[in-house]
Order: structure tokens, then C-alpha cells, then sequence
């Protein structure tokens, strides 16, 4: 794959090849691929001179580096205590609704995927969660279905 390749290459050249860059890398894979593939980590690997077993791990233990496909849109709703007292449940309730899919699951469209996160470290202003890298606070039913309306005219 030529252009993952390349890709990685350009990550390195302006990250370091350093243990210390894999994780700027591999957030670069992301903001190009939205995940990042096994053949990407291939690639890092061996760009970085490091074990695949290690970039994968690293991968895989950060929930924020995302190793399968995802939509475009990736909504990651927190589900840690605060925010499921404050009524978490019923957002991620509204969001299957609206969408049509479960957590964990992205529309036929590839537009949205629906994701649980752990604190978002909004809890005073709860429920909260992240559409892409962009937070949503104090959300309730009618707020949470005027944010998704918006992202599916775009
Ligand atoms: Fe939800 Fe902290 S508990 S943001």
C-alpha cells in the first residue's frame, strides 16, 4: 500500500522516529485514514524501527486510537458515573434512535459510528460527549437530537 506508506513516512518526518512519536503517528493515521489499519501498523513498525507487537498494543490500549473503521463521524458518549446519573442513559437511548444503530455499531452510510468512552472529564457538566474532537455538555433529549440533526444535513 503506496499511499500508507507514504503517509507514515510523512508522520515520521515531522514526529521523530523516537518511542515518543508513536502516538503524534498514529493520531495522524487517524485524522487522514479515521482508523488505523493493519497495514498501517506495518508500516509504523517498520518506519519507526519498532516491534509490531508494540505499535499494536499501543493501539489497541488507547480507546481514542481507533483500529477498526469508523464513520465520519465518530460520537463518544461518556458512560462513567456522573454522567450516567445525570441521565446518560437516555442520550444514548435518543442517539440509537436517531441513528438506528447501537453503541459500538456505524450507519450503512458510514456517516456516524455510536461509541461508550470513559470520563470525557466534563462530569460537572453532564452527560457529555465528543462528536469527532468536538465536545457536547449538559445535553438532554431535545438538545442531543438538535446536534445530530445537524450532522446529518451536512
Ligand atoms: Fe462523564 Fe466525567 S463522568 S465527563
Amino acid at each position: 500500500m503506496p499511499e500508507i506508506k507514504e503517509l507514515v513516512k510523512g508522520l515520521a518526518d515531522k514526529h521523530g522516529r523516537g518511542r515518543e512519536s508513536l502516538i503524534p503517528i498514529l493520531q495522524g493515521i487517524i485524522a487522514e485514514e479515521r482508523y488505523i489499519s493493519d497495514a498501517a501498523m506495518s508500516e509504523v513498525a517498520v518506519e519507526l524501527d519498532m516491534s509490531a507487537a508494540l505499535v499494536y498494543g499501543t493501539a489497541t490500549f488507547y480507546s481514542f486510537l481507533d483500529t477498526e473503521p469508523r464513520g465520519k463521524y465518530v460520537i463518544r458518549i461518556c458512560k462513567t458515573i456522573t454522567c450516567d446519573m445525570k441521565g446518560k442513559k437516555q442520550i444514548v437511548k435518543t442517539l440509537e434512535d436517531l441513528l438506528k444503530i447501537k453503541v459500538g455499531e456505524t450507519t450503512k452510510d458510514n456517516k456516524f459510528t455510536l461509541l461508550e468512552t470513559n470520563c470525557l472529564g466534563w462530569c460537572h457538566k453532564g452527560p457529555a460527549m465528543l462528536i469527532n474532537s468536538i465536545p457536547y455538555d449538559t445535553l438532554d433529549v431535545n438538545k442531543v437530537t438538535e446536534i445530530i440533526m445537524d450532522y446529518i444535513r451536512k
